[in-house]
């Protein structure tokens, strides 16, 4: 069976850490995102993978080309103006036949897709949308089902006397081709205000597939940091042996400690990953390849790229620096703040409660202090 997996998106909520780099190449635990999702599809038997493609499709042809490199037969769709969810799964109609799936490619899932394929048959499906469970559902689309999961409504952003179950859509879907025929060919169209309730007033039969398994997209900086934690924190099966034999931190290659620096898990160091003098890494921690952290910095629960460079006496909290960032002595960046690609932060600087930094800015000593 073959798989769309949409990556289209500007991912707008995520700027500016998405200004350089589309939303499935941000790195999660030192891997871009999409990679994962890729992974994820492998694991599950499906090696014939379709993207679809629009802002900066570049980087991700660069990286992952025809997929021979993970194993699996890729081929890359580019639009040329967003389509939206479903304009662009119908823009790689002609390389889908029979059943297929579609997922959002920004979600991180254990979903068992064999067993959500086989419930799809068994119902005699047109279109089975995966169900996942949430503790606020007012933010999302629910999705309300019989007792055999046939879908009965779709309620969009409901108030919360609205609410009738806590099953939202979670962005994988088993589709019949003959579902493409419902979409407008060359223009912006979305499943979930389109073709879902499309289908349902058609009557046709579309069905919810309700999984517990672990789920969550990284729409936005808290859900980025997010993965990465529970990752670290082995709540994704699948990943969970990431950590699991190094007790919880995981050294790269050519890394170099220094003997006085500390190392609380859960963390991860990328490849020749320097770490100075009296220098303390806490988890969960994701430093990329060629980072460099100095003497007597702190970094706590932090998401860096590659190539950061963190001088002296420096304090990381709750951040997310972007590739080749440079923070100079004595600088703090806390509680949420974004550095993004290629920012440089003078001296003493104090950087709070979310500031997001965009690509290439400098930022002189002592400039910014909350
Ligand atoms: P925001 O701008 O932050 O909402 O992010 P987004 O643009 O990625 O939108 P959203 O999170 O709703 O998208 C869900 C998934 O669909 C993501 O994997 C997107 O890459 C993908 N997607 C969204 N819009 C399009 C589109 O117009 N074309 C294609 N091919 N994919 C899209």
């Amino acid at each position: 069976m073959k798989a769309v997996i949409l990556v289209g998106g500007e991912g707008t909520r995520l700027r500016p850490l998405t200004v350089n780099l589309p939303k499935p190449m941000l790195p999660v635990v030192n891997r871009p995102f999409l990679e994962h999702v890729i992974e994820y599809l492998k694991g599950q038997g499906i090696g014939d993978v379709i993207l679809s493609m629009g802002y900066r499709s570049d980087v991700i042809e660069e990286y992952f080309g025809d997929g021979k490199r993970l194993g699996v037969d890729l081929r890359l769709v580019v639009e040329s103006t967003p389509l939206g969810t479903a304009g662009g799964v119908k823009n790689v109609e002609q390389f889908l036949d029979g059943t297929f799936l579609v997922l959002n490619g920004d979600i991180m899932t254990d979903l068992d897709l064999r067993a959500m394929i086989a419930f799809h048959r068994e119902r005699g499906s047109k279109a089975t949308i995966s169900l996942t469970p949430v503790d606020d559902p007012t933010a999302y689309g629910l999705v309300e089902t019989d007792a055999q999961g046939r879908v009965q409504r779709f309620i969009e952003k409901p108030r919360p006397e609205d609410i009738t179950t806590n099953l939202i859509n979670a962005g994988t879907y088993v589709l019949e081709r003959e579902v493409l025929d419902l979409i407008p060919s060359a223009k912006y169209h979305m499943f979930e205000r389109g073709v879902f309730p499309d289908l349902l007033s058609r009557n046709h039969p579309i069905y919810g597939y309700r999984s517990n398994s672990y789920w969550i997209d990284i729409g936005t900086p808290a859900k980025y940091l997010s993965v990465n934690r529970d990752i670290l924190h082995g709540r994704v099966a699948r990943l969970q042996s990431e950590l699991k034999s190094y007790e919880g931190i995981r050294v790269g290659e050519g890394a170099d400690i220094d003997p006085s620096a500390v190392l609380v898990g859960p963390v991860i160091l990328g490849q020749r990953v320097k770490v100075g003098a009296r220098a303390r890494v806490t988890g969960p921690t994701v430093i990329g390849d060629d980072s460099v952290i100095g003497p007597d910095s702190v970094v706590e629960e932090s998401i860096l790229w590659s190539k950061v460079r963190i001088a002296g006496r420096v304090q990381l909290k709750g951040a997310i620096l972007g590739r080749d960032t440079v923070v100079e002595q004595d600088s703090s960046i806390l509680g949420g703040a974004i550095v993004s690609d290629s920012c440089s932060v003078g001296k003493d600087n104090k950087l709070d409660r979310g500031i997001r930094v965009w690509p290439g800015h400098s930022i002189g000593p002592r400039m910014i202090s909350f």
